[in-house]
């Protein structure tokens, strides 16, 4: 697949609503394949969202198919949503894709579900530090036994996966013996061919395609988004502030650090009495 094609598909899942109602569009070029994945792959591994302290507990963001809880009890609720989902609910979203193909040899792109951030974890965090080159390997062979015309039929080229986290936490070098930090994932040649969507890509290789960190807070489709920007827009605002951004935890000084210590300390001018999630 090219990164141009990709581009495409980035722009399509994300940017407009991705269970698009007009089903009448021409799927030509756009058909994907789900590929099936035994559940140790995806699912199996959300049973260990509190496996791993040292990273976070995400258990709670578990529901509505990983968009997370609702913040309401009503129908509108917008919802609290945890990053490290994005693998879930991406999943979860492109069966309402409408250019799905069951036979794989129709089919312009194949889509792996494999929660890659979420088997990470336990490289990342996990009794697995030191054998962080091995990650994806499981699923490489699997590829390549399981009805392995699949891949074969373009060597991979046509496969792509979602991965939640930034690519520093995948590109160690096989050389740094013990690990420093991150699994070697995007470093395998096995995963040379494999396009990724992962936020923070790095800037070289077009294997990593970047796409946006889901929001904390956000509703559940376009349209409701749509009628907030509207009630939005059309309100009195007087003053206006946004800032995005976590983090900024080094030790020497820098702009995320101070708006959001800013945040935190000045509660006197009721301007922002706290660090909101936006
Ligand atoms: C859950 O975490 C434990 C401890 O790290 C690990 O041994 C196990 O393989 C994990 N299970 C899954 C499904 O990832
Ligand atoms: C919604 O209602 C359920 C059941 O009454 C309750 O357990 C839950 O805390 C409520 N959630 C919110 C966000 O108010
Ligand atoms: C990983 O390797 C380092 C250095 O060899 C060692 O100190 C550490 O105990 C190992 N960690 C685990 C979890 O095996
Ligand atoms: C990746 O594609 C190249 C051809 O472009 C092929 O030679 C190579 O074997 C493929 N890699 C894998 C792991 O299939
Ligand atoms: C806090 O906000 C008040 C009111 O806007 C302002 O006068 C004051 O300088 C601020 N203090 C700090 C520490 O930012």
């Amino acid at each position: 697949m090219s990164s141009k094609s990709i581009n495409i598909f980035i722009f399509l899942l994300f940017l407009i609503r991705l269970a698009s109602s007009d089903r009448t569009s021409d799927c030509s070029n756009r058909w994907i394949y789900i590929r099936p994945l035994p559940s140790r792959f995806n699912f199996d591994l959300l049973s260990n969202c509190s496996a791993y302290p040292l990273f976070d507990d995400f258990c709670s963001y578990l529901p509505n198919h990983g968009l997370g809880p609702k913040t309401h009890n009503h129908s509108l609720s917008w919802y609290r949503t945890d990053p490290i989902l994005l693998e879930q609910f991406f999943h979860r979203r492109i069966l309402e894709y409408p250019c799905l193909t069951q036979d794989p040899t129709l089919a312009n792109a194949i889509y792996l579900p494999y929660y890659t951030a979420l088997d990470a974890l336990k490289y990342l965090y996990g009794p697995e530090v030191n054998s962080s080159n091995q990650h994806g390997l499981e699923l490489y062979n699997f590829l390549r036994k399981d009805v392995p015309h699949i891949w074969d039929r373009h060597a991979g080229h046509d496969h792509f996966l979602v991965i939640s986290r930034p690519a520093w936490d995948f590109s160690q070098p096989f050389t740094n013996d013990p690990p420093v930090w991150g699994t070697s994932f995007l470093e395998l040649a096995e995963f040379y061919n494999v396009t990724s969507l992962i936020p923070e890509g790095r800037a070289w290789g077009w294997q990593e395609q970047a796409v946006p960190y889901p929001t904390s807070y956000h509703p559940s489709n376009s349209v409701v988004l749509g009628s907030w920007l509207k009630r939005v827009r059309n309100s009195r605002r007087n003053s206006l502030m946004l800032f995005a951004g976590g983090g900024g935890v080094a030790a020497t000084p820098n702009i995320r650090r101070s708006i959001r210590n800013e945040c935190e300390d000045n509660t006197s001018g009721g301007y922002a009495d706290k660090e909101v999630n936006i």
